[in-house]
């Protein structure tokens, strides 16, 4: 089955923070689990690289908005490769593809009478690239950026967004598009009860951007210019991403543009709906908003240099419940490290491989079936209500039992021959083995080297549908010394 995933594309006036790196990573991490199903998995990131916020954010770091953008772009690139993000392809709205991608799909806007030209009067803030009303400002000021926005004037080109609000909200109440969790799908509906105006797709003062096809005066309003970003990477202009996109991860900051604004617009030119759309919850720091002046941006390049790859990961994703709110608390990453990574996974691997090798170094098979498969259903399910924190504690459960075993049966006393010890190893390496498999979305590296102690290989294991077929080690497998899988910190 194809499965297309993409992730919001980032803007480019700052490096990336643990922010974007969250979202990117529960992409990564659905991706890789589909993957292991033997999905065709598609995954889309990249980045936002017009309009006024960057222009200005190229101004103040004295270079080209293009130059900043190549700079700042690569640093995405870089934090995503620290991470081990497997992604399909990264887009960046600066690239000719997108841009003639752009320019293709507002011709047809255009052709199906979905746009006119109007007079804007109104407010402008620049730190949302938004158009603001004078409702949703608090103590004058924009409640997101704390400064006032700017006053602005111009002739544009308007979306017709009346003409497909009804026909979004009846898609959306028949859940032929998805929007979860429930939170959202009740703000989207929300915000259209509420009636939203009809949206300019051009700006006129703004010169940095992808110029209006028949109005080069006009550049394309950023927003427009980066929601296309999900069919510029597609089949249909000539890329490889399989429209259309079946999950579309977002933070909660950006609901109305993905579940209102992205659909009409498709709706409009006569292109298939994404079929879902998952807005998380938003990341605070030591209870307050992330920011620079406050110098509480959390580094993900940081972060895995602290506790490697794995690690911040691991420490990133396990925050708070996907889909809600939740604050992180950086002075206690290391706590958590130690307690999950390094005294639970690492040590019950290091515990059972090192007894056993004190015994022997060849396992042999038992024909004790080891239970475990309630567990994968459980995580199955988990991962289809995007319950990730709800993958991570089902594997911890069974982590936990299989440290009961160790210590019940008292492993490090048994001895080379008994025949209790055979099975009761055979089943601990068992149970270490599918451990491997459901953590292996989350850590990979991880998941390797315990393959690698096993003395099995993983590859080509597209298993879930068969997990009773393939849930078997093999007789004689030479188990291998452990290496530190954590290292406490
Ligand atoms: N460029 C637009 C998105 C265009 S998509 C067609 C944009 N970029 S952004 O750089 O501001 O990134 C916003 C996204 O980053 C959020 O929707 C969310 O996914 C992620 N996050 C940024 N800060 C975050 C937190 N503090 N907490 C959790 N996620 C955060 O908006």
């Amino acid at each position: 089955m194809k499965f297309y995933v993409s992730t919001p594309i980032y803007y480019v006036n700052a490096k990336p923070h643990i922010g974007h790196a969250y979202t990117t990573l529960a992409a990564d991490i659905i991706s890789r689990w589909r993957l292991m199903r033997g999905d065709d998995v598609f995954f889309l990131t990249g980045t936002d690289e017009h309009g006024a916020k960057i222009e200005k954010a190229a101004v103040e770091n004295g270079k080209e908005p293009k130059v900043f953008a190549d700079e700042v772009s690569e640093e995405f690139k870089r934090a995503w490769g620290e991470l081990g993000i497997l992604y399909s392809d990264f887009i960046r709205t600066t690239e000719p593809r997108h841009e003639s991608g752009v320019a293709r799909f507002m011709e047809i806007l255009k052709k199906n009478s979905a746009l006119y030209e109007a007079d804007y009067k109104g407010l402008y803030c620049t730190g949302c690239e938004n158009f603001i009303t004078e409702k949703e400002l608090v103590g004058g000021k924009c409640p997101n950026h704390k400064k006032a926005p700017d006053k602005i004037s111009e002739r544009n080109w308007f979306f017709k967004l009346s003409d497909y609000t009804n026909e979004i909200k009846e898609l959306i109440e028949r859940d032929e598009l998805k929007i979860r969790p429930d939170f959202a799908r009740r703000e989207t509906l929300g915000l259209i009860e509420q009636g939203l105006e009809d949206f300019s797709v051009s700006r006129e003062s703004v010169w940095w951007g992808i110029p209006l096809p028949w109005d080069k005066k006009q550049t394309i309003y950023v927003w427009i210019d980066a929601l296309l970003n999900y069919i510029t990477a597609s089949e249909w202009n000539k890329c490889k991403a399989p429209w259309p996109a079946d999950l579309h991860i977002i933070g909660k900051d950006i609901i109305k543009f993905h579940c209102v604004y992205w659909p009409a617009m498709l709706l409009a030119a006569g292109f298939e709906l994404p079929r879902q759309i998952f807005a998380h919850g938003y990341f605070t720091i030591d209870g307050q908003k992330m920011s620079k002046s406050l110098g509480n941006v959390i580094d993900p390049i940081e972060l895995v240099s602290s506790f490697g790859k794995d690690g911040a990961r691991y420490l990133i994703i396990s925050q708070f419940p996907f889909g809600q709110d939740g604050d992180v608390k950086a002075e206690f990453f290391a706590e958590q490290y130690n307690a999950s990574l390094a005294n639970g996974l690492g040590n019950l691997v290091s515990r059972v491989s090192s007894a056993f090798l004190r015994t022997n170094s060849k396992l042999s098979k038992c024909n004790d079936k080891c239970e475990v498969g309630h567990v994968w259903s459980g995580i199955e399910k988990h991962y289809e209500n995007f319950a990730i924190e709800e993958v991570l504690k089902e594997v911890w459960k069974l982590i936990q039992s299989s440290d009961k075993i160790v210590e019940q049966e008292k492993i490090w006393s048994l001895k080379a021959g008994q025949k209790e010890a055979s099975k009761i190893f055979y089943l601990l390496f068992e149970n270490i083995r599918h451990i491997s498999f459901m953590v292996k979305p989350f850590l990979p590296d991880v998941s390797e080297k315990i393959f690698d102690i096993l003395g099995i290989s993983c590859e080509g294991k597209k298993f879930f549908k068969e997990a009773s077929v393939w849930g078997a080690l093999p007789e004689g497998v030479r188990v291998k010394k452990c290496v530190p899988l954590f290292p406490r910190k």
